[in-house]
């Protein structure tokens, strides 16, 4: 009030009569003012309006006053020096104190991106990122949890916030997935509806309310790849039914901005279309707020500056996040409205909605910050709020019988996985610093700590990497996923666990007792590899500050109830994939979750949860929710097997896995192609759960075919700890150059396996790059059972006294799996080269009367035939060497006549020299002599 009265004081003096101004009336229309307003303005203080900069890119305060600048923004982590809400409001009335102090004294307006609370200030409370806001289905809470961010901002003077996002992110591997409520028009609509009403309140003039920004228009989500910033392949009508209907509700509900997005629809970039921007937006759908520009992204349109600037504006683009040189801007859009290349009309029709906006929110009658609201910045109540949507976002996505609740008492629990206790991890992007960061970089509860918090008389233990010394415990929960990203930092072609989540997973599930996974992740990930080995997995997205929200589900004191805000694919190969595709099937559709902790009633039949395709392809296993009674029926059980490549697949038996009693193994009879999909179905038998409910036949339902990994392609480096599959072995950090991890402690027997794409077939040199304490280790190389290499390694003296070694193998061309088992153990290894010696596949051309054909079979182990043909009598040889060029034996010298001669070759009498791989055999015939290679694959 004192605040309004000093200024109120200040315009008299100004203009000596009350409100001589009407602009300065709170008593006249908006219109009103704003046209009063107008009038008064020079084309530079009009310009200025339409100006923004970033705080960090301001020469010095003065230039908001000297340019007339109408917005300042902080980007990403654009924070003030003292990350306080009292350091956050003296900066911003400084800056504000500038642009009143101008003849008309026009207000600021400062946005910043407070996408999942007040992200960039320090201490401010964080809620979940949008794709779990998606999943809690309330609309009531999303508001709550606006209004809530609302405050925190206002409370720093800051009047703008550039959200929501109301992308429908339709393809995973966009880095801004999080930003989304999910994959569909309906939650853009009702979600980012709800946000805009929680941002902007009743009334933008409300001291605790702030001016919203519907953001990216249009179709950002849809791009194509998910590539952040890319180009949206679609026809009008799929952008309408898809991405537009979000739009049409910010409008409804009165929101006062709309961001441009970076994107393209059908290569033309959206900055510069002038049909969505002009015509469906502010004409069609009667948008009376402003249009913002993306950050520099004008500057990605096609031509020079000067046209970037014409083109944006004259397509619709009311305020320009120049952000950096906006001198440069101002002076160019300023020659552009003087050589008329931008009409008077079009900047006055900028500004105007630019200025309804500002008086709407009461900024000429309270431009300094409120700081009354400092107190409820990051306060109990607020994080009360996000706590509730961190428990309404999380979606059960497999639940075992009894694993869930998780007791509270008589119980010990290891907790292990990095996303357990890291507070910036389970934030994600966005938050204090642009692309997010790790640990403690705001306050905040931990998953950890919150299972903590809930139960205080359990026995809690936590290992990041799961190391523990006392393994003996009743549950473990294991917490992965990602590591924070934003925006095209986040775009990944591979969303696959790292294989060091899956073996942590599998370690857990050795201990035998029932694993609950927890996935801090801005978006589904593939966890096809660990879902055998889990009883329970929740997906937590990227939850924010409150982490005892996660246990408040964990613990039972409440019921899961999010219900998947985006279809979560089984494999990389289905993605895109979105709910109302044709071929729909998805590992858990859109909708999906287990809403209930309550056991299955007893005597209700198993239910399918899982089948893969184990170790070395042989085998499926099939899990249900429930314990499997005796497998004494199982032998007549009858499945139908089949897979793309293989057809038909036959099996020899039955039987019931050792662990929790849930598992049935069904024994293939052959192993089945890598990277082909296998269907199962269950025709008849009499399977039942332990408590006597009865199996239904189902099916066919997809196999998860485990020997998927893409393969590494050859030539080239393999490091040893990217291994699709392995026993025995563990990884460390390795002091080698180039850092990372080594494999070691390797065990005799041990193994590792390497799905390799070998790109010709051939002789390679493999180099090993290994160390070994005191023991000679021994290597076996082995393709599908066939040694293609082995050797004795050197002691090198240290665990990290690296050396390099080589040895000669060979391969065919093509996808297949190179095993490498220590016969005997002791050594660590940190990288596999492989280089092409000699391929069998570049040939020399023969004269036409001469024929040296292929040998056949080709590759052969251990003999094949040798045929040629000359034309003439002649004296003949026949040699063969090894792929050092050493001869290993004469297979014919003698004169012969004109015809066609089959000589057969074994290695068998070359035992000792004939590992797998290249060979050569040279036919001289006369003056002529002919050389080809052939291939030996033991
Ligand atoms: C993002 C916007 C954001 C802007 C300002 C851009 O990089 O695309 O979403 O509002 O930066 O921080
Ligand atoms: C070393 C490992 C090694 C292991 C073998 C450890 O002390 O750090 O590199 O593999 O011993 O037991």
């Amino acid at each position: 009030m004192k605040r309004i009265i000093v200024i109120f004081m200040f315009m008299l003096l100004v203009c000596g009569t009350g409100f001589a101004q009407v602009y300065l009336d709170p008593n006249a229309s908006v219109s009103e003012r704003v046209e009063d307003l107008l009038g008064r303005m020079s084309l530079d203080e009009k310009i200025g309006q339409m100006t923004q900069a970033d705080r960090t890119a301001l020469s010095s305060n003065s230039d908001i006053a000297t340019y007339y600048l109408g917005s300042i923004l902080s980007g990403g982590g654009a924070a003030p020096s003292d990350n306080t809400p009292a350091g956050w409001a003296d900066m911003y009335d400084g800056y504000q104190q500038s642009a009143l102090s101008t003849s008309l004294g026009i207000p600021l307006i400062y946005g910043v991106d407070a996408v999942h609370g007040h992200n960039n200030l320090k201490n401010a409370v964080i809620f979940p990122h949008n794709i779990g806001l998606g999943c809690t289905r309330n609309p009531e809470l999303i508001r709550r949890a606006a209004e809530v961010t609302a405050i925190e901002v206002a409370a720093t003077g800051v009047d703008w916030n550039f959200s929501p996002c109301i992308a429908v992110a339709r393809d995973e591997r966009w880095g801004r997935t999080y930003e989304a409520f999910g994959e569909t028009a309906e939650l853009a609509q009702s979600l980012g509806e709800a946000a805009v009403k929680g941002f902007q309140g009743d009334t933008l003039a409300d001291a605790s309310t702030v001016l919203a920004c519907a953001k990216h228009y249009v179709a950002d989500g849809g791009t194509r790849g998910g590539v952040d910033q890319g180009n949206a392949v679609m026809t009008e009508e799929e952008l309408r039914a898809i991405h537009l209907p979000g739009y049409i509700s910010a409008i409804e509900q009165g929101v006062g901005t709309v961001m441009a997005s970076y994107s393209s629809w059908n290569g033309e970039k959206l900055h510069g279309y002038k049909y969505l921007l002009t015509d469906v937006l502010k004409v069609e759908l009667g948008f009376e707020g402003f249009v913002v520009s993306d950050w520099a992204a004008i500057d990605q349109l096609d031509g020079d500056y000067s046209s970037d600037v014409e083109t944006s504006i004259n397509a619709g683009i009311d305020m320009v996040m120049v952000p950096y040189d906006y001198k440069n801007f101002i002076s160019t859009l300023k020659t552009l409205v003087q050589d008329g290349s931008v009409t008077e009309d079009r900047i006055d029709d900028a500004v105007r909605r630019i200025l309804t906006q500002k008086i709407k929110l009461g900024l000429f009658e309270n431009p300094l910050t409120d700081r009354s609201l400092f107190a409820l910045v990051g306060s109990d109540e607020h994080r009360e709020v996000a706590r509730q949507c961190v428990r309404e976002s999380l979606v059960l996505l497999k639940r075992k019988d009894d694993v869930l609740p998780l007791p509270k008492t008589n119980t010990r629990i290891l907790v292990a996985g990095s996303n357990a206790n890291n507070i910036g991890y389970q934030c994600g992007g966005w938050t204090i610093n642009w692309q997010g960061g790790s640990g403690n970089i705001t306050e905040g509860t931990t998953i950890l700590e919150g299972m903590q918090n809930a139960a205080p008389n359990a026995d809690i233990v936590f290992s990041e990497d799961g190391e523990f010394n006392n393994t003996d415990a009743d549950y473990s929960v294991v917490v992965i996923g990602e590591t924070p990203y934003a925006e095209s930092a986040g775009d990944r072609a591979d969303l696959s666990l790292t294989k060091t989540e899956v073996n942590l997973v599998k370690k857990m599930k050795e201990l035998g007792k029932p694993v609950v996974v927890i996935l801090v992740s801005g978006r589904p990930l593939i966890i096809e590899p660990i879902l055998h080995f889990t009883d329970a997995i929740i997906a937590a997205w990227l939850p924010g500050t409150e982490g005892d929200g996660v246990s408040d589900v964990l613990f039972g004191d409440y019921q899961p109830i999010g219900l998947l805000s985006t279809t979560w694919p089984g494999s990389m190969d289905q993605i895109p994939i979105n709910f109302g595709d044709t071929d729909y099937d998805p590992l858990y559709a859109y909708g999906y979750g287990i809403t209930s902790l309550e056991d299955s009633p007893a005597g209700s039949g198993p239910i399918l949860e899982s089948a893969i395709v184990v170790e070395d392809a042989s085998e499926i296993e099939v899990t249900f929710n429930k314990a499997i009674n005796d497998p004494a029926p199982l032998s007549n059980l009858v499945f139908s097997i089949s897979g793309s490549q293989s057809g038909e697949i036959g099996y020899s038996g039955v039987v019931l896995k050792e662990n929790d009693g849930t598992t049935i193994v069904i024994t293939l009879q052959g192993s089945v192609v890598p990277g082909e999909s296998l269907s199962l179905q269950y025709v008849s038998g009499s399977l039942q759960s332990e408590d006597g409910g009865m199996l239904e036949p189902f099916g066919p339902v997809n196999v998860y075919n485990t020997a998927k990994a893409a393969a590494l392609a050859l030539p080239g480096k393999i490091e040893a700890e990217d291994y699709s599959d392995m026993f025995g072995i563990d990884t460390e950090n390795t002091s080698d150059d180039g850092g990372g991890l080594n494999v070691g402690w390797i065990d005799d027997g041990d193994w590792m396996e390497y799905y390799i794409n070998p790109q010709a077939s051939g002789t390679y040199m493999l180099y090993l790059r290994i160390a070994s304490e005191s023991n000679a280790g021994i290597i076996k190389l082995t393709v599908d059972d066939r040694i293609v290499g082995s050797r004795t390694l050197p002691v090198t003296g240290g665990w990290q006294t690296w050396q390099t070694i080589n040895q000669i193998t060979g391969f065919a061309a093509g996808e297949q799996t190179l095993r490498v088992t220590a016969e005997k153990g002791g050594f660590n290894l940190n990288w596999l080269q492989f280089d092409l010696v000699v391929s069998v596949d570049d040939e020399n051309e023969l004269p036409e009367q001469y024929s040296l054909e292929q040998n056949y079979p080709n590759p052969f182990n251990p003999s094949t035939i040798i045929e040629y043909s000359i034309p003439e009598y002649s004296s003949v040889k026949l040699k063969v060497f090894n792929m050092l060029g050493q001869e290993l034996g004469v297979l014919i010298d003698k004169f012969q006549d004109a015809g066609t001669y089959r000589v057969s070759f074994s290695t068998d009498r070359y035992e000792a020299v004939a590992p797998s791989g290249v060979y050569f055999y040279t036919l001289s015939a006369g003056s002529k002599t002919f050389t080809r290679k052939m291939l030996l694959l033991k």
